[in-house]
């Protein structure tokens, strides 16, 4: 049975919504940690700090630098660390890397990418007392091409259905639901017994997350499910425009902020 703390996520389905936030650094994290029940450090740090074109690129060592800051900041929510891609092609990989990234970051648990393709792996993973939360729809890591939602015909629907049937019945203890047409995710959340956690999948899931960044306003971007709750760039600007105009003007460091 899953621990304590993975438990409490796990028995809210069906009762409270799960709140889930990516975070890559400790400022951020501890902000979240005083309202989201799962911080995530996602891989999408590669697009969105580094600035490469596809999550593939950030590596394992750059995933665990920024999860130590990450932790840092948390005290009470679940820590969870994306596995990033080939890191878990097969299940001795896996395990090692997964080993890995929990003794170096004290995360509670890593998130991989994929159904009943990696199936096997995730059985190894938990078997060996790793938690493991699934990923099915959308999947940057192999997705090919311009993102677009998933479940727009039936043979598709089935799969990402029996994908995350899949990774319940092997012992997950949460399935994030990635850019998936909603009565689809109304079904996925209805047919598995562990929560489903939607980023662009609709309503119907037991929680949502976003990237922290998109909805400060601090990472350009102009995805349909991102909903922007500020406008951090502008406020960021703002600040040190003042900044540079004060210096110049001698207006700052006034006898205040010297010795
Ligand atoms: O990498 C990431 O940030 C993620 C979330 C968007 C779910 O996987």
């Amino acid at each position: 049975m899953f621990p304590l703390k993975i438990k409490k996520i796990y028995n809210k389905k069906n009762k409270k919504k799960i709140i889930c936030l990516t975070s890559y650094s400790k400022n951020i994290a501890q902000i979240l940690d005083k309202y989201c029940d799962i911080v995530l450090v996602g891989d999408s740090l590669g697009s969105v700090l580094y600035n490469y074109s596809t999550t593939r690129k950030i590596s394992l060592n750059t995933m665990i630098q920024h999860s130590k800051s990450v932790k840092k900041g948390i005290t009470k929510s679940l820590m969870v660390v994306d596995m990033p891609y080939k890191t878990y092609r097969n299940r001795r990989e896996a395990l090692k890397n997964a080993k890995y990234i929990i003794s170096q970051t004290g995360c509670d648990a890593v998130k991989l990418e994929g159904g009943k393709k990696i199936i096997k792996i995730v059985k190894h993973l938990i078997k060996n007392k790793i938690q493991v939360m699934g990923h099915v729809g959308l999947l940057p890591q192999s997705e090919k091409g311009k993102f677009k939602y998933k479940g727009r015909n039936k043979l598709e629907r089935n799969k990402i259905l029996n994908d995350a049937k899949s990774l319940s019945s092997s012992g997950v203890f949460s399935i994030v639901l990635e850019c998936i047409e909603s009565s689809l995710a109304k079904i996925i959340t209805k047919s598995v017994k562990v929560p489903t956690i939607g980023i662009g999948a609709s309503v119907f899931c037991d929680g949502q997350v976003l990237v922290t960044d998109d909805l400060l306003g601090l990472n350009p971007t102009n995805f349909r499910f991102v909903k922007k709750y500020t406008n951090l760039e502008k406020i960021i600007d703002k600040s040190v425009r003042l900044f540079r105009k004060e210096v110049i003007n001698k207006s700052f460091p006034t006898k205040k902020n010297a010795y």
